[in-house]
């Protein structure tokens, strides 16, 4: 089977949020796709924005949006994201009843659909249900806040997941988020994820598209 080049994928939540349509477009070019964390003060105990915010921000970039919905009732929530033009929506399986159904609704809405497993998740109980995902987001910290430090031992999940993905021919994509950076990255493709999003490491640098590019050059190692 054929790999997919990686995806870099930055995470607004480290731009600066008075800015965000400029910090959207300094990526352009560097990134393939705009990571945008929705946290709603329930599911997690940040706040950050949500669709209206999403829907404006969308017009400003020609980045395909990767939203990540770290929020309550995703069923009430998600297919605005799709409607609203995003690439992918991502939502927290640890928030739903009913992951497979949500994600035939993002699809018929026409988006990628994403299932996102938190830190203290056991991934084995949804292999089965992979094949309605076209991303699969293992978090490499607890949701909720940027800046933390990457934890090593989440990628047996990927590991796990990419070997199911694997051997099902699945086209998927196992998307790490949490503590991604140049020093990171390495171990966690090697553990078979293909798709990076990084916060802290893109947006905390100086020069946020040089960020993305030594990014791109530590994965393809
Ligand atoms: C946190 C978010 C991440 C966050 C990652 O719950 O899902 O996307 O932006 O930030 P860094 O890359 O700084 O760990
Ligand atoms: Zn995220």
């Amino acid at each position: 089977m054929s790999v997919p080049p990686p995806i870099i994928a930055p995470s607004i939540l480290a731009a600066d949020f008075s800015r965000l349509a400029e910090e959207a477009r300094a990526v352009e070019g560097a990134a393939d796709w705009l990571h945008v964390d929705v946290m709603d003060n329930h599911f997690v105990p940040n706040l950050t924005i949500g669709l209206p915010v999403v829907q404006s921000l969308i017009k400003t970039t020609t980045l395909p949006f990767d939203v990540h919905l770290m929020i309550e009732a995703p069923e009430r929530w998600s297919i605005g994201y799709a409607e609203a033009g995003a690439y992918n929506v991502t939502f927290h399986v640890e928030a739903t009843d009913d992951p497979v159904a949500l994600a035939k609704s993002l699809r018929a809405a026409g988006s990628r659909a994403g299932l996102a497993i938190d830190r203290g998740t056991p991934v084995e109980p949804y292999l089965e249900l992979l094949p309605h995902f076209d991303t699969l987001l293992i978090m490499t910290i607890k949701a909720g806040f940027g800046g933390q430090a990457f934890l090593p031992e989440m990628l047996d999940k990927v590991r796990t997941a990419r070997r199911h993905a694997s051997s099902g021919h699945l086209e998927l994509r196992v998307e790490v988020d949490g503590g991604i950076a140049a020093d990171t990255i390495e171990a966690a493709a090697d553990a078979g994820a293909d798709a990076f999003v990084a916060g802290t490491a893109v947006y905390g640098a100086a020069d946020p598209a040089a960020a993305i590019r030594a990014l791109r050059q530590a994965v393809s190692r």
